[in-house]
C-alpha cells in the first residue's frame, strides 16, 4: 500500500541520474535529542524523535541508528503533524523509511509545495496483526527541482494502525525504489536452501510452478550479505521442473543469488549437535515451533505435530511440523504435515483422533483413518485426514466444519453416548470460553454447550482418582495450564472442584495437549516450553518434556499430577547416590566433581532450619527458599510446600531448561535457562543450617536424538 503514483516512470530517471550521481543530501535522520527545526502539533509525537519501539507497540524496527519519528506515542490515538523547516530540492529523489498505518491522507508523509502536497506515502498496515518494520520508499521530484519544499508527517487516525514511522530522508539521485525480483532455478535436488537473517528485513516470498501458480507463499527475512542460518524449502514433488522463486517487492534483488537447492537439509552433517540444541527436549531442525498439535498414537508411533514456521526463526507463517516417536523421547523429524490454506490463512492448532470405525468414511481398504480437527485462520474449524500414518493429509470437501470467532478444536471420543466431540475455544468481545460441539461421524457438528471463563488450547479428558476405576473426574484446562475437575455428560462440563482454577505446571510452559489413543491407557501430555529460546541458533523454543497425568487425593482434594514419562529413565548413562548424610553449611560441596553436560537429579532432603538448599546447575542456580517454601530458579518461583517436613525434587537440566517436578509431580516447573557453556559442574550447599539430604542421586543423560535419518 506504499503510494505508487510516485514510482512510475522512475527508471527512466533513475539512468539519467547513474552518468551524474551526486553526493546524498541528509534532509533528516533523527538521532538528535529534539526535532531540530521541525514543529510538532497535537499529542502524537511529543517533543523529540522516538528512540525505538515506544510503550505498548510491537517492536519497531528497520529504523537507522537510534531515533525515529513514531507517532504511537500515548498510543494510537494520539494525533498530529510534524513539519519541517523548508528546504530547497536539489536531487532527482528523495528517499525514506516508512512504516505504520497505511491509511491515505491520516497517516504517512507528505512532501508540500507553495502549501500544496505535492507527492504523500503511507505505511503498509491496515489490518491486525502486520508488522511495525519501516521500509524504504522514494518519491521522484525530477520535475520540482530547485523549489522549495516542506515535508509533513501526519497522524490523523485514531484506532488500529492509528500511527506512523518515518526516518532517515535524504535527497539523492539513486533511489531506493523497491523492485520485484525473479529467479528460475530448474530443480535437480529436492530442498531450496533459503537465507536468513533474523530480525532482517522480512519479505513475502512466492516459489511459482511452471504454470505461475504459488507452490509455496510465505514470509522470509531474505538475507543480502552473510546470514545466519538456512532455511529449506520441500520441492520434492517438483524435482525435474523449473520452479520461480519471486519476491514482489525487495531493496536489493541480489539477496536471491544466496538460494542454492541441494539433496538433504541444510548442516545435515552437524544437525542435533549444534552447542545449545536440546538433546532430550524436543525441537524443530530449522525455525520456529509453538503448541504441540494433534498428538495421536497410532501403529507404533507416537505422532507429534506441531505449530511450525520453517522459515524463520520467530513466529509466522504457521503449518504443522511433524514428528513420530516409538518411546515419546526419541523422534524422528518427517515432512511438513500441513501446509498454510493459502498465504495468510494459516494452520493454527487442532488435534488427532484415529476414526475407530470409519464413522467418517474417510478410511480406506478397512483402515480407520487418522482424522485431524484444526484452524484454518482464513475459514473456520477444518478437518483433515490421512491413510498413510499421518504422512499426508487431504482436506474434507466440507470444510469449514465449525464457523465462529475462535481456534484450536480438540476431538475426543464419548464412548457412552456414541459421538464425537469437540471442544473448541471461542471468543467474542467480553467473553472467553470453550465451546462444546457434537458430532458422529468428524464432518457434521451441533453446537452443545459453552464454558466460560477459559483460555484458547482447550482439552478434556477422564483420569481416575488414584487409579480408582470408580472414581473418575473430568478434567477441563486451557493454555494457561489452569484446570478444573467436575462431571461431563457428553454435551457440558459441569465443574466439582470450586470457582478457582488449579495449576500444576508454572513457568515457561503453554498451550499443553495429551495424546489420542495411549496404548497403555495413560493420559501423556506435551506442553510447549513456550520462550525457551536460543538466540543466534537455527531453531527456537522446545517442547517440555512429555509426562503423565494422574488424579491423586491430597488434603485439598483430588489434584493433577504430573511426572516425567518412565521412558526417559532409558537415557539415563551413570548414576552416582549422594543422599543419606548432613549437608553442613560451608562443607566441601560433595557434587562439585560431576562434570558432564545433561543431568537428571532425583533429591528428597530435610531442610530443618536452614535458610535455603542452592544447586549450581552448570552455573543456573536452582534454590529452595525454606522461609517461604518456594522452588527459585531465575524469574520463576513456585511455592513447594514440604510435606512431612520433606521436600521432593526432581530436576532435568537439558541445555536451554531448567524443569522441577516437586513432591511426585504435584507441581511442575518449566525454567528457560541456557547452562554457562564452559561450565560443566553441579553444586549443592546448605544455607543457615544443616540439611539433611536422605536421597541425591545424579544420573548423567544421553541424547535423545536419533541420528538425522537422512532426507
Ligand atoms: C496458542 C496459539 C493458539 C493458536 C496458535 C497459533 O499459543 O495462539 O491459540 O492456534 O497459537 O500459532
Amino acid at each position: 500500500m506504499l503510494a505508487t503514483l510516485v514510482l512510475v516512470g522512475s527508471l527512466a530517471v533513475a539512468t539519467a541520474a547513474e552518468d551524474s550521481p551526486r553526493p546524498d543530501v541528509l534532509v533528516a535522520d533523527f538521532e538528535g535529542d529534539d526535532y531540530g527545526g521541525w514543529k510538532a502539533t497535537g499529542d502524537a509525537f511529543g517533543d523529540a524523535p522516538a528512540r525505538g519501539t515506544l510503550p505498548g507497540q510491537m517492536p519497531v524496527e528497520g529504523y537507522l541508528g537510534r531515533g525515529l519519528v513514531n507517532s504511537f506515542r500515548n498510543g494510537d490515538d494520539s494525533t498530529g503533524d510534524l513539519t519541517s523547516p523548508p528546504f530547497k530540492i536539489d536531487r532527482t529523489h528523495l528517499n525514506f523509511l516508512i512504516g505504520g498505518g497505511g491509511w491515505a491522507g491520516e497517516t504517512g508523509l507528505d512532501l508540500l509545495v507553495d502549501g500544496r502536497v505535492v507527492r504523500s506515502a503511507v505505511g503498509p498496515n491496515r489490518e491486525p496483526g502486520g508488522s511495525e518494520r519501516l521500509k524504504w520508499d522514494a518519491w521522484d521530484v525530477k520535475d520540482l527541482q530547485g523549489k522549495e519544499a516542506t515535508l509533513r508527517v501526519v497522524d490523523r487516525r485514531k484506532g488500529g494502525w492509528g500511527h506512523v514511522n518515518v526516518d532517515q530522508i535524504v535527497q539523492t539521485d539513486t533511489p531506493k525504489i523497491p523492485q520485484a525480483a525473479t529467479r528460475a532455478i530448474a530443480l535437480e535436488k529436492r530442498f531450496l536452501h533459503i537465507p536468513v537473517k533474523t530480525g532482517g528485513p522480512k519479505y513475502r516470498a512466492k516459489i511459482l510452478g511452471e504454470d505461475g501458480r504459488p507452490i509455496r507463499e510465505f514470509d522470509v527475512e531474505l538475507a543480502a550479505g552473510k546470514p545466519d542460518f538456512f532455511a529449506f524449502a520441500d520441492l520434492d514433488a517438483c524435482k525435474g521442473k523449473t520452479v520461480t522463486f519471486r519476491v514482489d517487492e525487495i531493496e536489493d534483488p541480489k539477496a536471491l543469488d544466496g538460494i542454492a537447492q541441494a539433496d538433504d537439509v541444510p548442516d545435515a552433517a552437524s544437525l542435533y549437535k549444534e552447542p545449545h540444541r536440546p538433546q532430550f527436549h524436543f525441537t524443530s531442525r530449522r525455525g520456529w515451533l509453538n503448541d504441540p498439535n494433534g498428538l495421536v498414537w497410532r501403529d507404533g508411533e507416537y505422532h507429534l505435530f506441531y505449530q511450525h514456521n520453517p522459515y524463520g526463526w520467530a513466529w509466522g507463517n504457521m503449518h504443522w511440523g511433524h514428528a513420530v516417536s516409538p518411546d515419546l523421547v526419541r523422534w524422528t523429524e518427517l515432512p511438513i504435515a500441513l501446509y498454510p490454506h493459502e498465504y495468510g490463512d494459516w494452520a493454527f492448532s487442532g488435534s488427532a483422533v484415529t476414526d475407530r470405525g470409519n464413522t467418517s468414511g474417510f478410511g480406506k481398504d478397512g483402515a480407520d483413518p487418522l482424522v485431524a480437527a484444526y484452524t484454518s485462520t482464513g475459514r473456520g474449524e477444518c478437518i483433515v485426514y490421512s491413510n498413510d500414518r499421518g504422512r499426508t493429509w487431504a482436506e474434507f470437501a466440507g470444510n469449514p466444519v465449525v464457523k465462529h470467532d475462535g481456534r484450536d478444536p480438540r476431538l475426543f471420543w464419548y464412548a457412552p453416548g456414541d459421538h464425537w466431540v469437540m471442544a473448541v475455544y471461542d471468543e467474542a468481545k467480553d467473553r472467553q470460553s470453550i465451546d462444546f460441539y457434537t458430532s458422529p461421524d468428524l464432518k457434521a457438528w451441533t453446537f452443545a454447550s459453552r464454558s466460560d471463563g477459559y483460555f484458547e488450547c482447550p482439552d478434556v479428558f477422564e483420569l481416575a482418582v488414584d487409579g480408582d476405576p470408580n472414581r473418575k473426574l473430568w478434567v477441563l484446562t486451557a493454555a494457561d495450564g489452569k484446570y478444573r475437575l467436575g462431571t461431563f455428560d457428553g454435551k457440558a462440563f459441569t465443574p466439582t472442584s470450586g470457582p478457582e482454577k488449579l495449576t500444576t505446571w508454572h513457568g515457561n510452559f503453554y498451550a499443553a495437549q495429551t495424546f489420542s489413543d495411549e496404548p497403555k491407557g495413560r493420559r501423556i501430555q506435551i506442553g510447549w516450553g513456550q520462550n525457551v529460546t536460543f538466540p543466534g541458533s537455527a531453531f527456537n523454543q522446545q517442547m517440555a518434556l512429555p509426562v503423565e497425568l494422574t488424579l491423586r487425593s491430597t488434603k485439598d482434594g483430588p489434584r493433577m499430577f504430573a511426572e516425567p514419562v518412565e521412558e526417559l529413565k532409558s537415557l539415563r548413562a551413570g548414576s552416582k547416590e549422594f543422599g543419606g548424610k548432613a549437608l553442613e553449611p560451608g562443607a566441601e560441596n560433595p557434587l562439585v566433581a560431576e562434570a558432564g553436560d545433561l543431568f537428571e537429579i532425583e533429591l528428597a532432603f530435610r531442610p530443618g532450619s536452614a535458610k535455603s538448599l542452592e544447586l549450581d546447575l552448570r552455573g543456573t542456580p536452582l534454590i529452595y527458599d525454606v522461609d517461604r517454601q518456594d522452588v527459585v530458579c531465575k524469574q520463576v518461583r513456585t511455592f513447594v510446600p514440604q510435606v512431612d517436613g520433606v521436600v521432593r525434587l526432581h530436576v532435568f537440566l537439558d541445555r536451554g531448561s531448567v524443569e522441577v517436578f516437586a513432591n511426585g509431580g504435584r507441581t511442575a516447573v518449566s525454567v528457560a535457562a541456557i547452562p554457562d557453556d564452559a561450565n560443566h559442574s553441579l553444586g549443592i550447599a546448605a544455607k543457615g543450617g544443616p540439611v539433611e539430604l536422605e536421597k541425591l542421586t545424579v544420573h548423567a543423560l544421553r541424547s535423545s536424538w536419533l541420528a538425522h535419518p537422512g532426507p
